[in-house]
């Protein structure tokens, strides 16, 4: 291992996929990014086509070995990370997806959610798989793909058609494809699918005959950390073993070195997503929080995290940009959200795929409320980037709640945290204080970790941890009676969000 010198993370995101060179330290030594098509083809229905993901991937491969003046010969292992819940359905014979990826926003699946929950409730299997039934999850979305796509159904039972996360659509055209290609999932990706038992880490047949689902669709599933198979010959990383995976907030928590029961991320991207680890023990939730599977390595035992996932964060900055055009890039949302005092008295909810934690109401839609003559586009503005701040402070809420020891500061990481005046109101909203690492790319680097811990890169968890360095702090300074004020007023826009998605309303 001597001549090996750094590991590769590819972190397949919901807006772009990313190759990252890590070295020993936990440092980038290189990225290589490519964005792919976003497909909204109604309200609701949120598309990716899984050979534009592919082939994305491959070239930033490529990107990030030649930023670095690297060769395979210099990677000891890939991690893999990716955006949870999007799913995918190929032929093991052709390769060819029979759909595009139904990403995991897309709110299409609503009357499946009724229709399974008419028996039981929406919480019927909570206890099991650790998640109410809702569209955000995968195992919805294949019955989709089964009852929707011509053929699909009959082909899945003649064991033809896969199913994967990108993670394992991924993994398998690495692996060869067709061509001999490993059908594997972690742990933490097949805790999204509504399929797994999260005790025995295992696909639960009842369930899937619930659903419709044929279990041989099903990739096989292994911990975290481990074997995960050997990239192929005619790829840049031909004969470099996988061996991390997961998922992408999973991946942000191990890269914060999150690893022990109290400790704590938020990742703000696409989404806003809150893990909190709880250690060995299965949690569940009395506050509308998920439980989920946060990381196993080999044969140790499994952790375990609830999660308050928000759905629409960096998202709302990008269709400021793309829908209003009210900005041209985000980072512009700024300098506009500077221009003003304060939000004007306006709120945005930003309801785009109902609401996930902690209210979890797909029958919301979003709403901009307390508009008057004298709001304008710095309100707006303003307005889009405290929403992400009050929808943390209601997750904070609810894992406060959840876990009787209140948080005493936040960690966080993703892309929106650049935005400094967000991560200052974001703490006085909180209350505590909010700190970034040095290393902001903890997506990347969690599924690294993984990977170099399976292959003896990194040692040990004590290891990773030293590498973990504060970057940046930010201290509330707001006072309290204006907190409850803002917050009451949010609480209240939320209300005006609720119960209108009708039978003919997407
Ligand atoms: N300065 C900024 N202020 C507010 N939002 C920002 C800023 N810069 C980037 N963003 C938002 O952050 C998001 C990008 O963050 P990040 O790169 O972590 O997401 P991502 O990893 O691409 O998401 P995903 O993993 O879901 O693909 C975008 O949605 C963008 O709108
Ligand atoms: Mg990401």
């Amino acid at each position: 291992m001597a001549n090996k010198k750094y590991v590769i993370s590819i972190d397949q995101g919901t807006t772009s996929s990313r190759a990252i060179v890590f070295d020993h330290d936990g440092q980038i030594v290189s990225v290589g990014q490519l964005e792919h098509e976003q497909i909204f083809p109604h309200a609701g229905w949120v598309e990716h086509d899984p050979k534009e993901i592919w082939n994305n991937t491959r070239e930033a491969i490529g990107q990030a070995l030649s930023k670095a003046s690297i060769t395979r010969h210099d990677i000891v292992s890939v991690g893999i990370t990716n955006q949870r819940e999007t799913t995918v359905v190929w032929d093991k014979f052709t390769g060819e997806p029979v759909y595009n990826a139904i990403v995991w926003q897309d709110t299409r699946t609503q009357k499946i959610v009724e229709e399974l929950s008419a028996d039981g409730g929406k919480e019927r299997f909570k206890s099991i798989v650790g998640l109410p039934l809702d569209t955000y999850f995968a195992g919805t979305k294949i019955k989709w793909i089964l009852d929707n796509v011509e053929g699909a159904r009959e082909r899945a039972e003649a064991g033809d058609l896969l199913f994967g996360t990108t993670d394992s659509w991924v993994i398998w055209n690495l692996t060869g494809g067709v061509n001999g290609g490993v059908h594997v999932t972690d742990v933490t990706n097949a805790s999204r699918t509504l399929l797994m038992d999260i005790r025995t880490l295992q696909w639960r047949e009842d369930i899937a005959q619930v659903f419709g689902i044929p279990t041989s669709m099903l990739p096989e599933i292994k911990p975290s950390s481990g074997e995960f198979g050997i990239v192929e010959d005619n790829q840049l990383l031909r004969e470099v073993p996988i061996t991390g995976v997961l998922g992408d907030q999973q991946s942000a928590t191990f890269g914060q070195a999150a690893f022990d029961a109290g400790e704590s991320k938020n990742t703000y991207g696409t989404g806003c997503f809150l893990i909190f680890n709880t250690g060995e023990e299965v949690v569940e939730s009395e506050n509308g929080l998920l439980t989920t599977v946060g990381y196993k390595l080999g044969d140790e035992p499994t952790h375990y995290a609830l999660e308050g996932s928000i759905a629409v964060a960096g998202s709302l900055v990008q269709w400021l940009r793309d829908n209003l055009r009210m900005i041209d890039s985000a980072p512009e949302i700024e300098k506009l959200a500077k221009t003003v005092e304060d939000n004007g008295g306006a709120y945005v909810v930003p309801a785009f795929s109902g609401l996930y934690a902690p209210y979890w109401r797909p029958d919301a839609r979003g709403a901009i409320v307390g508009l008057t003559r004298y709001v304008n586009r710095g309100h707006i503005a303003r307005a889009v980037q405290e929403s992400t701040a009050y929808q943390t402070a209601d997750v904070m809420d609810a894992v406060n709640k959840d876990s009787g020891v209140p948080l005493t500061e936040l960690r966080v990481d993703g892309g929106m945290t650049a935005n400094e005046d967000l991560m200052q109101f974001q703490a006085d909203i909180l209350g505590v204080d909010v700190v970034r690492p040095a290393v902001t790319e903890t997506t990347a680097l969690g599924a690294a970790y993984a990977a170099g811990l399976a292959v003896g890169y990194w040692s040990d968890l004590g290891e990773l941890k030293t590498n973990w360095a504060e970057g940046k702090r930010w201290t509330p300074n707001m006072d309290e009676a204006e907190r409850e004020r803002l917050l009451r007023l949010w609480h209240k826009a939320v209300t005006k969000s609720f119960d209108w998605v009708d039978d003919d309303v997407n």
